[in-house]
């Protein structure tokens, strides 16, 4: 049985929710193995709309194991309320945490708040970063302690970073009480459950949060989050070897958004980004904030293409380009005069170049109601036939709409 790896392209928000729901269907395991509830994948199914921060995007579907990996950072109060959230509308997702995933405390929060007042990166607020420095730093809470009542407050007591006065521990005794119950039984050796899972044959899918240029190391520094969006953190952040993902999807945007700050090479005019933002309702799952809208951009595709070595492309979003005259793509970046086909890495490099556009007609027919890839219209197809050729990698299936029957397979690849 496959094991794929479903892998933001761009800056997030690609659409993986939705396509790792569709590719659940078939699947046994859907893995997280990073981020936190900075991530907001959104799904439309059973006439509900869900957005899921913390739980896998198989947590729709009735017979999968969701696991959240070693490589997460978890708010449990967030979690709890997710869980919460589905069993209202009558679901109860089978779920593994793993006991070696960080926790995401109240400090975490307000050092997040904190930092943003001088760094500016635009970030959820979710504690994210400072959740991971506590990682790195080796002064970190991980959930196997967490849900054990004397460890969670040996380690309480022994804190030296947090400025935790007795006051302080008590209340957070007290406040995580019965979260430590609730998610108690999930905890376990996830790493050991995926080894089982491979042993069995079963078709498991790793779920990526963020995107590859929102990578700690291969993004956009310093505007980017704090952990391995790439394929090349899922053995880290599950505990599987990277012998064990059989393909790598990148799930990309008919065109390009961000949230947050940072440069963005193929921003529109306001006008445009408007059309769009509106048309593919932009803006952010997990903050509401409005995503800066531009062209797709190859030089970027290409960059998260030489991370991850896509097998197939999974192209997002397409119904929205329809009206859009003419389609534009970025094919290369123009610096100071020079001509640059590879993404630069320094912030003051990308925040001075220029695109360089391939033009294309676009289309007017609405591509929502669509069943097939032939019934594509000429100028759709010409678009795609160009991403493929830019960037080499075959585009394995397209995405027309939110609903999952808006999916539209075009290779056996998958
Ligand atoms: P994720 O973070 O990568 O899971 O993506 P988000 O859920 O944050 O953002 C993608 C948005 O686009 C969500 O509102 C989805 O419901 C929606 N969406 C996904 N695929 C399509 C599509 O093909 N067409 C349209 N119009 N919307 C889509
Ligand atoms: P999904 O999984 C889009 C962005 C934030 C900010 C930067 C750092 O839904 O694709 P953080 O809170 O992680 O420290 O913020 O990263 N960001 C996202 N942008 N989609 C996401 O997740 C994101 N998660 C974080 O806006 O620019
Ligand atoms: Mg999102």
């Amino acid at each position: 049985m496959p094991s794929y790896a479903i892998i933001g392209a761009q800056w997030g928000d690609e659409g993986k929710g939705k396509i790792t729901d569709y590719l659940a269907e078939k699947a046994d395991v859907v893995v997280r193995f990073q981020g936190g509830d900075n991530a907001g994948h959104t799904i439309y199914a059973n006439g509900h709309k869900f957005a899921l921060h913390l739980l896998p995007s198989g947590s729709i579907r009735p017979h999968t194991l969701n696991i959240l990996g070693n490589g997460m950072v978890i708010n449990p109060v967030s979690l709890s309320l997710e869980i919460k959230t589905l069993k209202g509308v009558g679901l109860t997702p089978t779920i593994a945490i793993s006991n070696r995933a960080h926790v995401i405390l109240p400090h975490h929060i307000e050092k997040d708040k904190e930092n943003e007042k001088t760094q500016n990166i635009g970030t959820t607020l979710k504690g994210i970063g400072p959740a991971y420095m506590d990682k790195v730093g080796r002064t970190g809470l991980r959930m196997g302690a967490f849900v054990n009542e004397a460890l969670f407050e040996a380690y309480l007591r022994n804190d030296q970073t947090h400025d935790l006065t007795e006051e302080k521990i008590k209340a957070l005794l007290d406040t995580y009480a019965p979260f430590q119950k609730e998610l108690a039984p999930m905890v376990q050796d996830t790493s050991y459950l995926l080894s089982e899972a491979f042993k069995k044959d079963q078709f498991i899918l790793f779920e990526g949060a963020q995107g590859t240029l929102l990578d700690i190391d291969h993004g956009t520094y310093p505007y980017v989050t704090s952990s391995a969006t790439s394929a090349a953190g899922i053995p880290q952040g599950a505990g599987v070897s990277p012998k064990q993902i059989q393909k790598v999807l990148g799930v990309v945007k008919a065109y390009t958004t961000r949230v947050g700050e940072g440069t963005l090479v193929s921003e529109m005019n306001e006008e445009l980004a408007h059309q769009i933002r509106e048309k593919g309702n932009e803006y952010g799952t997990t903050t509401g904030r409005p995503r800066r809208i531009g062209y797709l951009d190859l030089v970027a595709l290409k960059h998260a293409h030489r991370v991850n070595q896509f097998d197939a492309l999974i192209l997002t979003l397409f119904d929205v380009l329809s009206g859009i005259h003419p389609l534009k793509l970025v094919i290369a970046y123009d610096y100071h005069g020079t001509r640059l086909d590879t993404f630069p890495a320094e912030p003051e490099i990308l925040a001075e170049c220029t695109p360089i556009f391939e033009t294309l007609e676009g289309f007017d027919e609405d591509l929502s109601t669509l069943s097939d890839y032939n019934q594509l219209p000429q100028a759709a197809k010409l678009y795609l036939k160009a991403i493929e050729k830019h960037t080499g990698i075959p585009v394995g299936m397209i995405s027309v709409g939110k609903h999952r029957e808006q999916t539209l397979r075009m290779t056996n690849i998958l």
